[in-house]
């Protein structure tokens, strides 16, 4: 496993009993993980300073419980990237911390081809990895079914002052983006494709996206 601790002023404080407690940016906050199966350190729900608590339902999903004011705007920034935050469902703050060590890879692939480089960024979200390829210096068409996503992408790509020349943004369904590429014999060095877990596409009838990474 791949780790990076490059993060400013992003902090993983403790884990246990199923939660993570971390500061973004100086907004504490306490969400569910499924992979922690441990004990946690200290009670975490009393943790001092503790802004908001993702709270899972019974019946499904859940929900983000406010315990103290937090600022309307918050910032976090991994080397020279910066991301607006906000509290979104499925307990997401929108950027995942642990990419980091994916963006750190990317950056050195793209810098190490000594050419340009052009990427397609498939589930792009808030542009994590939109954000690394253009640092790097690549051309990169980003491509989200979300329109929002692609929008706070952008704001991500203006708070980072990289070149919004080099990105495209493409709100569609991948599946039918990429056929659509096929067909007009469009080509890119490196494709990036982080799929939701949760997510269906309309040609994936046969169950969930599987997440993975690829990387030439
Ligand atoms: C798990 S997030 C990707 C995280 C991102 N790679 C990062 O590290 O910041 C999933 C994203 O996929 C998008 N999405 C889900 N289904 C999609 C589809 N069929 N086509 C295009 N985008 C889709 C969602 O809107 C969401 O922004």
């Amino acid at each position: 496993m791949r780790i990076n601790n490059e993060w400013k002023d992003y902090r993983l404080i403790a884990t246990g009993n199923g939660m993570k407690l971390e500061d973004f940016g100086g907004v504490i906050l306490l969400r569910p993980d499924p992979q922690i199966i441990w004990e946690q350190p200290f009670d975490m729900r009393k943790y001092k300073g503790l802004n908001a608590v993702y709270e899972r339902s019974s019946s499904g999903g859940g929900k983000w419980t406010v315990l103290k004011e937090y600022p309307q705007k918050f910032f976090v920034s991994w080397r020279n990237l910066k991301f607006n935050l906000k509290l979104m469902g499925f307990k997401h703050t929108s950027v995942f911390p642990e990419q980091a060590a994916n963006w750190a890879l990317i950056m050195d692939t793209i810098k190490s081809a000594r050419r340009e480089v052009k990427v397609l960024n498939l589930f792009a979200y808030t542009g994590g990895a939109t954000l690394a390829c253009l640092a790097a210096g690549a051309w990169v068409c980003h491509t989200d079914a979300a329109k929002s996503m692609c929008e706070r992408a952008k704001t991500n790509v203006a708070l980072s002052k990289l070149d919004g020349s080099k990105v495209k943004y493409i709100v569609d369904d991948c599946v039918k983006f990429v056929e659509r590429e096929i067909r007009r014999g469009n080509k890119y060095d490196a494709i990036i494709m982080d799929p939701p877990s949760y997510g269906r596409g309309p040609k994936a009838k046969n169950g969930n996206w599987k997440t993975i990474f690829i990387l030439w």
